[in-house]
């Protein structure tokens, strides 16, 4: 779909489903620009939950009564929404309820990882990974002996795809990628990744915690084999997180984590497992933040994810352009014109929490600190960074508040 100015965001209406927005500190108007943090969550999700725990809390699976079968239909149908919001054509079978991304992660690393990898096997990650994936890998390399291999990320801010060509080879069995780096802004070529990696008989795991909220996703054009993301940071709630996995390697895999829910049938000396997604939800499940985060993907997809995407971009690429009218602000990553929406900097040589701590001052809330990336800041030559991070309900003039409130911490440590 070509978008035309016509189509952009309606602002003013989005802000008003959130009713955190109208907060005020002193008077100051709260200014959130931490969405890559966690996003905000709209009166439609709010009620969701809320109508949940009115009418038809119950647990799942478990019981014939009225309430249980409301609820288990709401949330075994809540699967199939999700994977139909990420273009996943296996529906619920393809589509497992975790806690977030990082549990996500490690339900591959630990149920597929333990049993697949061993000495002399690869797994190829990039410089710019969350700590998610690189400390998880890392320590599944450990104990199977496989090793861990980083793409490098050049000066730009983009993967060095000469040398993902390089280190992806025979020997690679996983390649775990971010889609969107929550550091760097940069959107990488996930599609060019997966067709390299499947030429050498690998599996794609990719991170999708930064992507999924904000442009449009199809895990089968990406041809992902594992695909991860959070609620949380697109107008869902916590608690919930999803894995998508192809139908046929999910089968395949053991569960991760055992006991009640995701039996089939079990004896004193054996079990065998539920069939697909439930075999990986062990125990009472994420109930009312899997409905609600169903709901989310409703919210968004009544605005349009590829508005939601272009909305992004220009924020990010305007900001982009406002911190760079200043010499002593360095941005990581790609240009303005070539980012997800959020931009991580750093003001001179003042510490980004104090920079943070200016900012708050003045009502916006930004993120300081490592980003989760500490080899990618130390790659960087920097401890830390603040991030501006921007969603649906953002302005210009939030940006221009941001740079405002900047001068203030350049006039006060400068
Ligand atoms: N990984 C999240 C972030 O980048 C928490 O802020």
């Amino acid at each position: 779909m070509g978008l035309s100015e016509a189509d952009a965001l309606d602002v003013d209406r989005i802000r008003g489903d959130f009713p955190i927005l109208e907060r005020e500190f002193d008077g100051t108007p709260l200014v959130y620009l931490d969405n890559a943090a966690t996003s905000q969550t709209p009166e439609q999700v709010i009620d969701c939950i809320s109508d949940y725990y009115r009418t038809y809390n119950a647990n799942v699976h478990r019981g014939l009564h009225q309430l249980s079968q409301e609820a288990s239909i709401a949330y075994e149908d809540a699967h199939d929404r999700v994977a139909a919001f990420i273009g996943a054509s296996g529906g619920r079978k393809e589509v497992v309820f975790t806690k977030n991304t990082t549990e996500s992660m490690n339900t591959v690393a630990y149920a597929w990882g333990l049993a697949e990898l061993g000495p002399g096997d690869e797994v190829v990650l990039t410089e710019m990974e969350h700590h998610a994936a690189l400390v998880t890998w890392q320590q599944i390399a450990k104990k199977t002996g496989a090793e861990v291999k980083f793409v490098r990320v050049d000066d730009e801010g983009y993967l060095d795809m000469d040398h993902a060509r390089e280190l992806i080879t025979d020997d690679t069995e996983m390649v775990s990628v971010v889609h969107v780096s929550n550091t760097l802004g940069t959107v990488n070529p996930v599609s060019e990744l997966t067709d390299i990696a499947h030429d050498h008989d690998s599996l794609v795991f990719v991170d999708g915690a930064q992507s999924v909220p904000h442009m449009p996703v199809d895990v089968e054009a990406i041809d992902a084999d594992f695909f991860a993301f959070s609620g949380h940071k697109m107008c869902g709630p916590t608690g919930v997180g999803v894995l998508y996995g192809k139908e046929r390697l999910l089968d395949a895999m053991q569960p991760y984590l055992y006991g009640g829910m995701m039996i089939e049938k079990v004896g004193f000396e054996d079990s065998t497992w539920h069939e697909l997604p439930w075999k990986f939800e062990a125990g009472t499940p994420v109930i009312s933040e899997g409905i609600a985060l169903a709901e989310a993907c409703d919210y968004l997809d009544d605005i349009g994810m590829e508005r939601v995407e272009r909305h992004g971009e220009q924020l990010a690429a305007y900001a982009y352009d406002r911190l760079s009218e200043f010499e002593d602000i360095r941005i990581l990553g790609p240009p303005g014109d070539d980012r997800a929406a959020l931009v991580s900097f750093n003001l001179g040589t003042v510490h980004a929490h104090d920079v943070s701590e200016i900012l708050n001052a003045n009502g916006v809330a930004v993120r300081a600190g490592d980003h989760c990336t500490q080899p990618l800041h130390d790659k960087l030559g920097v401890t830390a960074s603040a991030r501006a991070s921007f969603y649906i309900y953002n302005t210009r003039e939030e940006v221009d508040e941001l740079v405002e409130a900047l001068d203030q911490a350049r006039e006060l440590f400068a």
